[in-house]
């Protein structure tokens, strides 16, 4: 169920990106209808007056953060009045030696609030039995595993994407919700793939919302392989993309 005018707009942008397939002279002016639908679909995503309310998931449910990095978003969110810490399970994929600095202080910090901190959990296999098997929500803020590999016409994010999607769909409460940011541009639409991702996984597209890293204070948002060029820093716009399970 894709609702309001911004998600038409993206599918309307994928089919056209589809026709980009077809060779042939009316590829150049395909693309050019691609790029200005998602130009349109971005300045249509910034005019939504809600985001996603993460706070509130907390205070309905488990919460589980996965690839969280740093463990900034975690932080920022545990420190949020409106939150509930106490059902928020914040998770790096790295092993806690891997952990940088900054993760390992904000790590303290989320079990100050009492929030829980696992390290080591990989999205696509969401097997960890320290974690809910009943969540109110499984969020994986900017997804990214780093590598620029393409796998039988799939880019690696995609499959991590499909996979994370479908690991979190069998831990999810009835009601409950998967949600995913991204960047907000051609590039990374194109390499998630989001609406392909959820119709592998058995899941639905609910609503993309947008994001705005700067109502997360002290959010530092850290990249997979090289911490000082954050993709954040050339792309302000962005989206929580919020999906649920079809197959319950
Ligand atoms: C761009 S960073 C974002 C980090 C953090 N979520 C944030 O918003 O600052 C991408 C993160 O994805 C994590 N990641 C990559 N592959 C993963 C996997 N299979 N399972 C869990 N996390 C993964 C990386 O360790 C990295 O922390």
């Amino acid at each position: 169920m894709m609702s309001e005018n911004a998600d038409f707009v993206y599918v309307h942008a994928k089919s056209n990106m589809a026709v980009l397939h077809t060779a042939g002279n009316r590829q150049l002016n395909a693309k050019e209808d691609a790029a200005a639908a998602l130009e349109r679909l971005f300045v249509l995503l910034e005019q939504k007056r809600r985001t996603f309310d993460f706070s509130a998931a907390t205070r309905i449910g488990k919460c589980v953060f996965v690839g969280e990095g740093d463990l900034s978003f975690a932080r920022a969110l545990a420190r949020d009045p409106k939150s509930c810490a106490g059902n928020i399970i914040a998770t790096t994929f790295e092993a806690e030696r891997s952990v940088c600095l900054e993760g390992r202080t904000n790590a303290r910090s989320l079990s100050d609030l009492g929030a829980k901190v696992l390290h080591g959990v990989d999205a696509r296999n969401l097997n960890e039995r320290n974690l809910p098997t009943m969540a109110e929500l499984i969020a994986f803020q900017f997804p990214n595993t780093g590598t620029r590999r393409s796998v039988h016409g799939r880019t690696d994010n995609h499959v991590l994407l499909r996979r994370f999607l479908r690991a979190a769909a069998s831990r999810l409460k009835l009601s409950g919700r998967i949600a995913v940011t991204l960047v907000n541009s051609p590039h990374h639409l194109g390499a998630f793939d989001p609406p392909s991702a959820a119709q592998w996984a058995g899941c639905e597209v609910v609503e993309v919302l947008p994001f705005y890293r700067s109502a997360w204070s002290g959010y530092g948002h850290v990249n997979t392989n090289d911490a000082s060029e954050s993709a954040l820093s050339k792309y302000r716009s962005c989206s929580t993309w919020v999906f649920n399970s079809v197959r319950r």
